[in-house]
């Protein structure tokens, strides 16, 4: 146990500065130890005696159920992480690219279709213009589908030239989608919403989509679809069934909304706040360093904006540029490094998840 935190009865001790996995049993009963005391961690064994603290019990929903128990006991979502580890003192750990380990680590060169591919079907996929298809203004394709090894989400990208394109639709899945370059407008079923580079848009269950551009340079969109569809749905007319209960659909950048995670940035874009309750996109920033290596628990789409880099998995790692999108499937160790002096901008979608900074 790491005893890094204060030692009053008043305070609780940080156990770990990360979370723990735990798989659950169906209707068990977990008594998560709240004062950092306990020697069998994350759970209570009596130690909080003569303190103000009381083990929380979680009983599991579901045989299997994967959870990650707050380590650092500062979370905001006890028993679970929220992420509160990252910003304490020492906890945002780096990893040194160049250590004898890591130097050993070979690099994969990307294939014919653009797809560099690293452990655990981890993937970094750069945009090939000959393999787009088109229908009406729009060069499309797909960057992350099934056939990649995806189980949660699909990647689309959606380039649109002047005019209006055709109406895309995914069935009864949240899109959400994110405008890299170009300005004009969404149409999400009949409403139409102004947006510019680096906008975020939600596109409800149901809902079918378009784009307006009213410029001579193309709007190039990626649009995430959550579940997973094989591929767009394209249709000439639009549906009249805008729902109307969430009428805030587009979310830009703000500075004022950024948040830190150790040296990182990010802010939120479309997520619950504009009622996508499961599904969740996030812009961040990343300074010249390697994290250490982590895993998420939610599969996660990753768009490179800005700065270049490589991503790392086990026993691999590839280049990353702007422009280039990387998969990241669930519980995945890895770790991107950013090699620009002037920092990494990307966009990221994460399913099913509400919580970019939550890490293992
Ligand atoms: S030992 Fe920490 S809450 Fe019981």
């Amino acid at each position: 146990m790491a005893e890094t935190g204060p030692q009053d009865a008043d305070t609780p001790q940080i156990a770990r500065l990360k979370p723990y996995f735990h798989a659950l049993e169906k209707g068990k009963s977990y008594f998560w130890c709240a004062c950092g005391r306990s020697k069998s961690q994350p759970f209570c064994d009596g130690s909080h005696r003569g303190t103000r603290f009381r083990p929380i019990t979680y009983v599991a929903k579901e045989d299997g159920e994967e959870v990650l128990f707050c380590g650092c006991k500062q979370s905001c979502d006890k028993p679970f992480c929220d992420g509160a580890h990252n910003n304490l003192p020492g906890a945002y750990a780096l990893d040194d690219p160049e250590s004898a380990e890591n130097r050993a680590v070979p690099t994969v060169a990307a294939d014919a279709s653009g797809k560099a591919l690293l452990d655990g079907g981890c993937y970094v996929r750069s945009i090939q213009d000959r393999l787009l298809k088109s229908r009406g203004t729009v060069k499309f394709g797909p960057m992350i589908t099934a056939a990649d090894g995806a189980k949660f989400q699909s990647l689309f990208y959606i380039e649109a030239a002047r005019g209006a394109s055709p109406v895309a639709a995914f069935g009864e899945r949240d899109v959400i989608l994110f405008v890299s370059a170009g300005k004009g407008a969404i149409e999400v079923s009949g409403r139409r919403f102004a947006a510019g580079e680096n906008a975020g848009v939600h596109v409800r269950p149901g809902e079918a989509f378009r784009i307006h551009n009213d410029a001579d340079a193309p709007m190039k969109v990626f649009a995430a679809a959550c579940p997973l569809a094989d591929d767009i749905a394209w249709a000439e007319t639009m549906p009249a069934n805008f729902d109307a209960a969430h009428p805030d659909r587009v979310v830009a950048l703000d500075p004022a909304m950024r948040v830190s995670m150790g040296a990182r940035f990010f802010q939120l874009l479309v997520d619950k706040r504009i009622g996508s309750t499961v599904v969740t996109q996030f812009i961040g920033e990343i300074p010249l360093s390697k994290a250490a290596p982590h895993r998420h628990l939610y599969e996660e789409s990753l768009l490179v904006l800005s700065g270049g880099g490589r991503m790392w998995t086990d026993g691999r790692k590839a280049a990353v540029a702007a422009g280039d999108v990387i998969f990241l499937p669930r519980k995945q160790i890895h770790s991107l490094e950013c090699t620009d002096p002037a920092g990494m901008m990307l966009v990221g979608v994460i399913y099913p998840g509400d919580n970019p900074s939550i890490n293992y």
